[in-house]
């Protein structure tokens, strides 16, 4: 069932995430523990960028969907921005970030200089805000399913600067935090790590819940 929302009357400019200017250097050969390309990449790392993989792919979804309210055709499926919303939520929000909310808390625990901890903690933040955000989507879409009436303008502006945000969020983690870890943790620290992946499993990618099968089906076939 498709669910139409007055149009988008203007377009207006999408506030780009700016990103924060850290100043922090990588390069470190002091006490640091680089990885050589021979050298496999960290579990939880793989695990986290497979992750990031993941929502990358959620977010061209749910990028390609909103655009349908800029036309004059039947607009956003709103059952499976639903659905979609409700995946990060179970996901990306209660899963992913807490674990990369360890590896940070332990990143910190490692003396690190202060804008790099500046870095961190700037992240930490973000994913609070994130999850905020997530469940302001949530209310939205459910409340056009719903049959309320909401501004198709806000919502838009809502999803573009949420997009945005997080794919910022992503690039930051990965050109930056990702390899300062890799860095900064032993051997030591990483086995140390390992066993937060051990429990939880993808809902959508790892095909677990059922109920996302129809989202991952799109996914495959259309995202
Ligand atoms: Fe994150």
């Amino acid at each position: 069932m498709r669910y139409t929302l007055p149009p988008v009357q203007t377009s207006k400019r999408v506030k780009i995430y700016v990103f924060p200017s850290t100043g922090v250097s990588l390069v470190r050969p002091e006490n640091g523990h680089p990885r050589q390309d021979s050298m496999k990449e960290p579990v939880l790392l793989q695990r986290l960028r497979t992750d990031h993989g993941h929502i990358g792919r959620v977010l061209t979804v749910l990028e390609n969907q909103i655009r349908k309210l800029d036309d004059d055709g039947e607009g956003p499926d709103f059952d499976l921005l639903a659905n979609l919303v409700d995946y990060i939520g179970e996901y990306p929000d209660a899963i992913h970030h807490p674990l990369e909310d360890q590896l940070f808390d332990h990143l910190v625990n490692k003396g690190l200089m202060p804008p790099e901890h500046k870095l961190v903690s700037v992240n930490l933040g973000q994913h609070v805000e994130i999850i905020a955000a997530t469940k302001k989507l949530a209310r939205d879409i459910a409340t056009v399913l719903n049959g309320a009436v909401i501004s198709a303008i806000r919502l838009k502006e809502h999803v573009d600067e949420y997009i945005d945000t997080q794919r910022g969020h992503m690039w930051v983690e990965e050109q930056q935090l990702f390899p300062l870890a890799e860095h900064m943790f032993s051997d030591e620290d990483w086995a140390e790590l390992e066993h937060l992946c051990e429990a939880t499993r993808d809902p959508l990618f790892d095909k677990t819940v059922a109920r996302y099968e129809d989202l991952y089906r799109y996914i495959v076939e259309v995202g």
